[in-house]
């Protein structure tokens, strides 16, 4: 998840340490160095967990030692579980030659089957051990004793994201290093070079950076550098000089994190279908699922359980679920399931939902359910979470680390994670191929559909200028929008502190509407569905009771406009994926509500990222 690398005169310990440190906001769940002593010696440290610990670790191992190059790395898990083998860098069979890699090599079977069959021995679960391996496989090839030259060809055999540094105590004076797709910078100083993936760790060393592009690779010195294409050919990079503080370049251009991971979903999503949509075959591949495509066949009823927005993301896979793949869905709160001597039976699958894979509920529901002989399958977004240890089997939701404490892109891929899921269930069952292809074609427009959302900004601003002192909140929705009702009410409690609830619309009769004055905003979610007539005379009763509308339509939906007093546009989509774009303006009006009050999103009163105490 973060690379920093040093080169120069001052001791690398603390450069290398102070950078990871900077990066640690991104979120991570171990961390590691490697140096290069005067004597040419490579030594590596690696500890799970926080960057305290590595830094105490590397300063009582090394503390008479002064190193003048190293590399370092923060992990975010995406092969292979939380462990010290698992953490960077990793180093070659012979020791000699060290690497960091953000990013995911995607055929890295394909290479370790070959290396493995050269003799190369693999200590780690990662796909970047391969890279590592294959580095040195061109290296000790006869006429080629050149690390640039090696990791050049190495690199183009790799399909994949990686933004890498590499070492070698056979050429103890530089630092190699490339990217493609995973961001790297290079840092210019005094006798010195530095090279990270966030310009964030060089920027107490110094402001003079280039940026790499993809397919470009660096060779660093102390005292120069030289930048080539995988062609070998050598390419002029512009220096720039960067402005921006600190704090506000760890966010990016956003303001908060909360902000940063709304923006992000169109590529949170992106991560969640790679690999794994196979459009031509309209199937859907896993590879966690443990379950031979027979048992997969024998499930008769599925019981899904979560909490918070998990919980709700949760609601939406039952409808999903049951639609796609023709087996009833039952969806519990983690915390009543396991007090409730839930009936489990054989032919149960049992489904836990948790972006920590750490919520201490979620956990014993899932102990429940396994102490029941029941199967879990658990969608987490943290690899390696004890959740994610003890399922059975699994979905891993590939949103990123998420900072905020609402959550907004691992929901999203939550439903992304439950539509496949589906999908794949009815593709097994009775979906016919062309249906398979036309869903997975659908859901492959969807990141673009948000972006159009995202660029909405101003006037979901002014929607929440308009209502930000309001004392309640109701949202109402039907059908798979129900749950982004419930959805949209939590994000706006969580973080605004304004009392909301969702409704599923027509339950409004039953009690809430006599809560409806000229003061009541009513948020309806009301995308054209088969339910969209029935919401809009949903909306006929609040506009009755003199009851604000904010409504969330599709696009060029002029028919309601007349009764709404606000309205916010979606792309249309499938009625199954519309969750996916209705809760995206929910997210932005909640958030800025919340920034218009003055209050700290990404850290609200009384809430916790992982709930681990019952
Ligand atoms: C806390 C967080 C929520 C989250 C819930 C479940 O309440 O503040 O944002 O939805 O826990 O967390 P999980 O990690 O299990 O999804």
């Amino acid at each position: 998840c973060g690379i920093v690398g040093y080169i120069g005169m001052r001791d690398a310990k603390e450069v290398l340490l102070e950078g990871l440190a900077r990066l640690e906001y991104r979120g991570y769940d171990s961390a590691g160095v490697a140096f290069l002593d005067n004597e040419n010696n490579l030594y590596v440290e690696k500890q799970v967990g926080k960057i305290s610990v590595l830094r105490n670790a590397v300063f009582r191992r090394f503390h008479n030692k002064c190193f003048s190059l190293g590399i370092g790395h923060t992990r975010w898990a995406t092969h292979g579980g939380v462990t010290q083998e698992n953490a960077h860098p990793h180093v070659s069979a012979s020791g000699r030659i060290a690497l960091v890699h953000n990013g995911i090599i995607e055929n890295y079977m394909a290479l370790k089957q070959y290396l493995v069959k050269e003799g190369y021995h693999f200590v780690s679960e990662t796909d970047t051990e391969v890279l590592v391996h294959l580095i040195e496989d061109f290296y000790k090839r006869e006429g080629n004793r050149n690390l640039q030259s090696a990791v050049m060809e190495a690199l183009k055999l790799v399909e994949g994201t990686y933004g890498i540094a590499v070492i070698s105590v056979d050429e103890p004076y530089k630092i190699v290093a490339a990217r493609n797709g995973s961001p790297l910078v290079i840092g210019i100083g005094e006798k010195e070079m530095f090279v990270a993936s966030d310009v964030n760790a060089l920027l107490a060393y110094t402001r003079h950076v280039i940026y790499l592009e993809d397919k470009e690779l660096v060779v660093l010195k102390s005292e120069r550098y030289k930048a080539y294409d995988l062609d070998y050919q050598r390419i002029d990079k512009e220096v720039v000089k960067v402005e921006w503080d600190i704090n506000a370049i760890e966010l990016g251009k956003h303001e908060t994190y909360m902000e940063k991971e709304i923006f992000e979903q169109p590529e949170a999503i992106r991560n969640a279908l790679r690999g794994r949509v196979v459009i031509e075959e309209g199937m859907v591949k896993f590879g966690g699922l443990n379950m031979t495509e027979e048992e997969i066949r024998r499930i008769s009823r599925i019981v899904i359980t979560a909490c918070g927005t998990s919980w709700h993301a949760a609601l939406i896979g039952k409808y999903l679920i049951e639609r796609f793949g023709e087996i009833p869905v039952e969806v519990d709160y983690a915390s009543e399931f396991r007090y409730r001597n839930p009936i489990l039976k054989e032919g149960d699958l049992v489904i836990v939902i948790s972006q920590s894979g750490e919520t201490a509920d979620t956990l014993e529901a899932l102990r429940e359910a396994k102490r029941k002989g029941v199967r879990v399958l658990g969608l987490t977004n943290v690899v390696g979470s004890t959740i994610a240890r003890e399922s059975d089997g699994g979905i891993y939701l590939h949103a990123g680390p998420e900072i905020g404490v609402a959550s907004t892109k691992a929901f999203t891929n939550q439903v992304v994670s439950l539509i496949l899921f589906a999908i794949y269930l009815g593709r097994l069952k009775n979906m016919s191929l062309y249906e398979g292809q036309r869903l997975l074609k659908e859901l492959s427009l969807v990141p673009e559909k948000i972006q159009q959302i995202l660029e909405q900004q101003d006037t979901i601003k002014k929607i929440a200028e308009k209502y930000h002192e309001a004392k309640n909140f109701l949202y109402l929705g039907r059908g798979v929008n129900y749950p982004v009702a419930l959805e949209g009410a939590l994000k706006l409690k969580e973080i605004s502190y304004i009392h909301a609830e969702g409704y599923p619309a027509a339950e409004m009769k039953h009690g809430p509407i006599a809560l409806i004055d000229e003061f009541m905003p009513v948020v309806f979610i009301a995308p054209r569905d088969a339910l969209y007539e029935k919401v809009v005379s949903n909306i006929h009763e609040v506009k009755a009771r003199h009851g604000k509308v904010i409504a969330i339509l599709s696009d060029k939906d002029d028919h309601v406009l007349r009764y709404v007093d606000d309205a916010l546009y979606i792309p249309q989509t499938m009625e199954e994926f519309s969750p996916l774009l209705t809760v995206v303006p929910l997210q932005m009006m909640a958030y800025h509500i919340a920034r218009i009050k003055g209050l700290d999103v990404d850290k609200p009163r009384n809430l916790a990222k992982s709930v681990t105490v019952e």
